[in-house]
């Protein structure tokens, strides 16, 4: 795979895809621009060394028409406050309008294109689209590690019609960082998978089984698991169509050498809300009337032991409903064990990385990826549709 560094960009059209899916409040403000700022080291480098800049991105999914809600104005308005360039916003895509600012476009200058997916053909990774994309473009760059899991245009089908392509720095972290974890990983590796749903982590569970030394579950997907051996789980979120999957799971674990950590307490409430009744259990079945909601103090501490041997940790999904306080000790429980371990610790997904943040030891985790599916799928399949189309 190129890297930027290995081109000469002054005076080039480049075509750089980021993954500017920021979270937006109901004002349309940006509430957190993690995702900008990774990108910052690629987008100066190539500015100052006189690329013509066309930035691409995609933000939400307004499923291919174009919603003034979904803009990357926002976007557009912090990147002109986090570069001495000129930034330009485009009013489109493709078109006319567009051809004409990219031709403008003087060195050191940078113009973002408004939501890819404002066309349903981005998704489709379709052909022509792409090609409109690309054109008059000489150079494209990935950086976008957080959407390189989807094979679509402005990610994959564009690769088809630009002479030169390359990584930029923020792809190349991350794949630096995840490879490690998985071709050479330094052993003891503990991945911490949580979540509401078996189902999102399947292929991950599956690949981890024979590379891991201890998975640790926790989040909804316990209650699946737990449903599968038998035992009631009360209200508790369960996917039913995964039962079998569960079971499956649960006898590759058990015939291979990885240890498969289910949580031994739980946190249950009569409620998923704020001001429920809560109580903690470490029998079961739970009570019909209550459903699981977070791992309990003893899991904790259980889980918080195998981290503490960990030379490698993947973390990917809270243990609980983190975001209501009373449910959130066991996320928080695991962030600090994390944080506290002088492992190689890298989290993935959105809700992990707020969890760290939540429990305020975001810098003291190695590494955090800003791709959720991405991340996974890469752990899952040591690469992605974005990455091969960059090594084609
Ligand atoms: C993400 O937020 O994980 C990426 O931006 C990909 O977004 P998507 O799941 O809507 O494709």
């Amino acid at each position: 795979m190129n890297f930027i560094t290995d081109l000469d960009v002054k005076g080039k059209l480049v075509f750089l895809r980021v993954d500017f899916n920021v979270p937006l409040d109901d004002k349309g403000e940006i509430r957190d621009d993690t995702r900008i700022r990774a990108s910052l080291p690629t987008i100066a480098w190539l500015l100052d060394r006189g690329a013509r800049l066309v930035i691409a991105s995609h933000l939400g999914r307004p499923k291919g028409k174009v919603d003034p809600a979904m803009s990357l104005k926002p976007a557009a308005r912090r990147l002109a406050q986090l570069v001495p360039n000129k930034v330009l916003m485009a009013p489109d895509v493709i078109g006319d309008e567009v051809a004409r600012l990219k031709r403008d476009l003087r060195e050191g200058e940078a113009l973002l294109l408004e939501n890819v997916r404002f066309y349903k053909e981005e998704e489709k990774n379709d052909a022509e689209f792409a090609r409109k994309l690309a054109e008059g473009v000489d150079i494209f760059v990935n950086d976008a590690f957080g959407s390189s899991h989807r094979a679509h245009a402005s990610v994959v089908g564009i690769t088809d019609f630009v002479p030169v392509k390359a990584a930029g720095y923020l792809m190349k972290k991350e794949v630096d960082y995840l490879k490690k974890a998985i071709h050479t990983p330094v052993k003891p590796y503990v991945a911490i998978l949580g979540g509401a749903k078996v189902s999102d982590k399947i292929e991950i569970i599956e690949s981890l089984i024979g590379k891991a030394d201890h998975i640790l579950i926790g989040g909804a997907m316990t209650y699946t698991f737990l449903k599968a051996q038998g035992l009631g789980v009360g209200k508790s979120l369960v996917e039913d169509d995964q039962i079998e999957v569960a079971l499956v799971i649960l006898d590759k674990a058990r015939t291979n050498a990885v240890s498969f950590h289910l949580p031994q307490d739980h946190v249950l409430a009569s409620a998923p809300e704020a001001g429920a009744s809560v109580k903690v259990v470490e029998t079961l079945p739970f009570p019909e009337d209550m459903l699981g909601v977070d791992i309990g103090p003893k899991t904790v501490s259980g889980y918080a032991a195998v981290i503490a041997t960990a030379k490698t940790i993947f973390w990917n999904g809270p243990m609980g409903i983190f975001e209501i306080d009373a449910f959130a000790q066991g996320t928080i429980g695991i962030a600090k064990a994390v944080a506290a371990s002088n492992a190689i610790s890298i989290v993935g997904g959105g809700d992990s990385i707020a969890a760290v943040k939540k429990a305020g030891v975001k810098d003291k985790i190695s590494h955090i990826s800003t791709g959720g599916g991405a991340s996974l799928e890469y752990i899952a399949y040591e690469t992605l549709p974005g990455i091969t189309a960059l090594e084609k």
